[in-house]
């Protein structure tokens, strides 16, 4: 039963390409994705994050036909690879979608009776090119500056991508994109932060301000995909029914009174998470396809950067990918730093609106300095000191000890706020180099105040009490700020302070307010939640 007292938060992620392994990139994309989901229910938004695969086109019945496989067979037999990576990633998808079920089938077919009806499509010819990997159309203009540029030689190559084009004409239905330009103007104009950031706004912008073809939108040449409702020998163009997963998932298409329900409780959605590659199709065709069939525009598109890597011969940086070759497999890393390191590695260190290099090197570094010697080692230390100093347990205090200054409660007021305002605008960096400064405090307080020395005092046992007190108090906050990015060692360390109910709570600020910390609590040492790594290269 919806919670109607909270606010929606739908955050998707890109359905990706069942044909291709998931590897780093689109992994960090699913991250990012579930980062933001987990700070938003932390925030006690009624919240809803969907990932997913995009199964139809060409390209899967080609490579289904090689294995001797019916189309279906072979996405079935890849979904796995996909949903266990998500598992052991700590993915908090609430759904998954993928094209071939019916509820998208379903929702497809009703957009274009509704795109039919309003005179938003219309049947034509197409001629001109078509990059089969890259699903998409380029005019006879596109393709010729682009074989000028790489002096092709009479071979017609993909202006994005460099691979060999399909020559296509054939019968085709169009979408009226180019009824859209003025519109879509106006909703970046109007809504700046419809696209972010924003330099993919004025990229957005300056290449709609050149003019809108319409679309080829149908197929007739093969048959893997959704038949048009209208016009059975037509199959719908495999990138027009992927963007449409994102309202297929919320009950659009289906007309029973729970599905109506969903899709006003969560459409419009508040956030597209995309690559900088696929920026048109979301931030161009889709809000013109929702202008088209009169439905309400995302909130934001957050566009991210590559991830990139060095070419081991060249030494350049080069964007990661199957098809290049240097895609590293997210086993590799896990093997390294664990899926939390892991996670932490991609939130914080990586600009999440530009390109960036990545590299083990990098990654050891980050894992050493804020995970194994300032974080893991606060909780080890703190705790060691409590259970010594207190019998196994967090020292009692008076009523009203949070009250007093001291400098980690002098960081921790505001801390919420901070964090929370960065971390929606996907600044992850920002938002938790906010709690690393009070971790950096906390470990900095330690060597201040040596409570080794305090505890040979009988007449400064109050004292004691209070740093470490503080210190127990440092480490609850920051668990439940870390928890959107490392789930399982905040849990694991609320649960060695006997506090692992307070995990689940979604009200960030009240169990984040500063003097919390319960005395007398029995408190676990547990093995080193971040052990040193010492690679050797
Ligand atoms: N199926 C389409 C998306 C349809 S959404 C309605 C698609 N799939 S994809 O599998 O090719 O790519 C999905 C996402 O992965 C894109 O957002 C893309 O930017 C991202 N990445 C692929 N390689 C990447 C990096 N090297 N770095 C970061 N992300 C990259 O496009």
């Amino acid at each position: 039963m919806a919670d109607i007292a909270k606010p929606s938060y739908y955050v998707t992620t890109p359905i990706y390409y069942v044909n291709a392994a998931p590897h780093l990139g689109t992994a960090y994309c699913t991250i990012l994705c579930d980062v933001q989901a987990r700070f938003r229910r932390a925030m006690g938004f009624d919240t809803m994050l969907l990932t997913g695969l995009d199964e139809h086109g060409e390209k899967v019945a080609d490579a289904a036909a090689e294995h001797d496989m019916t189309p279906q067979q072979w996405c079935d037999s890849l979904v796995p690879a996909f949903t266990d990576l998500w598992k052991t990633l700590e993915i908090s998808n609430d759904d998954f979608i993928r094209t071939t079920e019916d509820r998208q089938t379903r929702a497809v077919q009703r957009l274009w009776e509704v795109l039919r009806d309003r005179g938003y499509v219309y049947k034509g010819t197409y001629d001109g090119w078509y990059c089969v990997p890259e699903e998409t159309h380029f005019t006879e203009t596109q393709v010729r500056h682009a074989d000028e540029e790489r002096h092709t030689e009479g071979q017609h190559l993909c202006p994005d991508c460099g691979r060999p084009l399909e020559r296509v004409q054939e019968e085709s239905w169009f979408f009226k994109l180019s009824a859209f330009q003025d519109q879509l103007l106006e909703l970046y104009s109007a809504h700046p932060e419809f696209v972010e950031p924003e330099i993919r706004r004025n990229e957005v912008v300056s290449f709609v301000e050149g003019g809108l073809k319409d679309l080829s939108i149908s197929r007739t040449s093969f048959d893997w995909g959704v038949p048009l409702p209208f016009d059975e020998r037509h199959v719908t163009y495999v990138w027009f029914d992927a963007l449409i997963n994102y309202i297929a998932a919320v009950g659009y298409g289906d007309d029973s009174a729970a599905a109506r329900s969903e899709l006003s409780r969560r459409w419009p959605a508040q956030a597209h998470v995309v690559g900088k590659d696929i920026i048109r199709f979301h931030c161009v065709i889709w809000p013109a396809m929702l202008m088209a069939a009169g439905l309400p525009i995302p909130e934001r598109v957050f566009v991210h950067g590559f991830l990139m890597v060095k070419n081991s011969q060249t030494g350049a940086g080069e964007k990661m990918s199957k098809s290049r070759g240097n895609a590293i497999a997210p086993q590799d890393v896990i093997d390294m730093l664990g899926v939390e390191g892991y996670r932490y590695y991609f939130m914080t260190d990586v600009a999440h609106g530009q390109d960036s290099s990545i590299s083990f090197d990098r990654m050891e570094q980050v894992y050493n300095t804020d995970l194994a010697n300032s974080w893991g080692n606060l909780v080890s230390r703190t705790v060691s000191m409590s259970a010594k100093y207190f019998d196994g347990r967090s020292p009692q205090l008076p009523a009203g000890w949070g009250e007093r200054p001291s400098p980690l409660r002098d960081i921790a007021r505001g801390l919420v706020e901070r964090y929370a305002e960065r971390m929606s605008e996907f600044d992850y960096a920002g938002g938790i180099g906010q709690v690393m400064e009070l971790v950096h405090a906390a470990n900095r307080y330690i060597e201040d105040s040596e409570p080794w020395a305090l505890a040979k005092d009988p007449a400064k046992a109050d004292e004691l009490a209070f740093v470490i007190g503080g210190l127990l108090e440092a480490i609850r906050v920051s668990a439940h700020l870390l928890a959107p990015v490392m789930p399982e060692t905040s849990a694991e360390t609320l649960r060695r302070l006997s506090l692992g109910d307070e995990a689940d709570s979604c009200d960030l600020s009240a169990v984040c307010s500063w003097g919390r910390m319960p005395g007398g609590v029995a408190l676990a040492k547990g093995p080193a939640l971040f052990p040193r790594l010492d690679v050797a290269r």
